[in-house]
């Protein structure tokens, strides 16, 4: 099993912003994931930060049809395949391994490898992959960064992550290796700890328009 450049494509047009999202509680899983949709975003990453974000996956994944789920923060084979397992649709991690790059190529899914430098974009494009995170977006020097290098390894396309906040996601969604961006602000801590889902599916929308 393999997924291809155009299945991680197909995941990554769903929103011009993939929301990433930290839980503490899988209580808020099902919650969240309604309110993005009601925004107008119907794709998750939910990260493998927390000790909850599997059963998140379980929940969303059965109950939420409509959001398409990943899992983020993927750093070992065996989280991978967990993240298979609890139902992931597709996999993100911040940055790539040849036994990561095996580990995410076996369970078929559609998975998105981070990368930060000109090197680590070129060993992604001789493994095959097409579709890169750039991590952490920016401290790496932002959308500058991907302008500048977009001539020498045209044919890689970048989801920014990592710092962007609603004001700084234009600027990226306006170049032409970029296809979305992902961020942490649809989902603010205090909104979830709030149960405020109204603020979240706000924050969605206004991301959505962005595309
Ligand atoms: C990620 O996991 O991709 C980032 O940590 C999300 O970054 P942000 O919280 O700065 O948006």
């Amino acid at each position: 099993m393999t997924s291809t450049p155009e299945q991680v494509r197909s995941v990554l047009s769903l929103a011009p912003v993939v929301p990433v999202v930290v839980l503490d509680s899988v209580a808020h899983a099902v919650p969240v994931a309604r309110a993005l949709v009601a925004g107008g975003v119907p794709v998750v990453e939910l990260t493998l930060r927390t000790p909850v974000a599997l059963d998140a996956i379980r929940a969303i994944a059965s109950s939420v049809p409509e959001i398409t789920v990943g899992a983020g923060t993927v750093t070992s084979p065996r989280q991978a395949e967990a993240a298979y397992d609890a139902g992931a649709q597709f996999l993100v991690s911040p940055g790539l391994t040849p036994a990561l790059l095996a580990g995410m190529r076996e369970t078929g899914l559609p998975f998105l490898p981070g990368t930060a430098t000109v090197s680590e974009v070129l060993a992604a494009l001789e493994a095959g992959c097409t579709e890169l995170k750039f991590f952490p977006a920016e401290a790496s020097g932002g959308a500058a960064y991907l302008r500048s290098i977009a001539s020498v390894v045209p044919t890689a396309r970048f989801c920014p992550t990592g710092g962007i906040t609603a004001a700084s996601a234009p600027a990226y969604l306006a170049l032409d290796n970029v296809g979305c961006v992902g961020g942490s602000w649809l989902t603010p801590a205090d909104a979830l700890a709030a149960g405020d889902w109204d603020r979240v599916t706000r924050l969605a929308a206004a991301a959505a328009a962005l595309g």
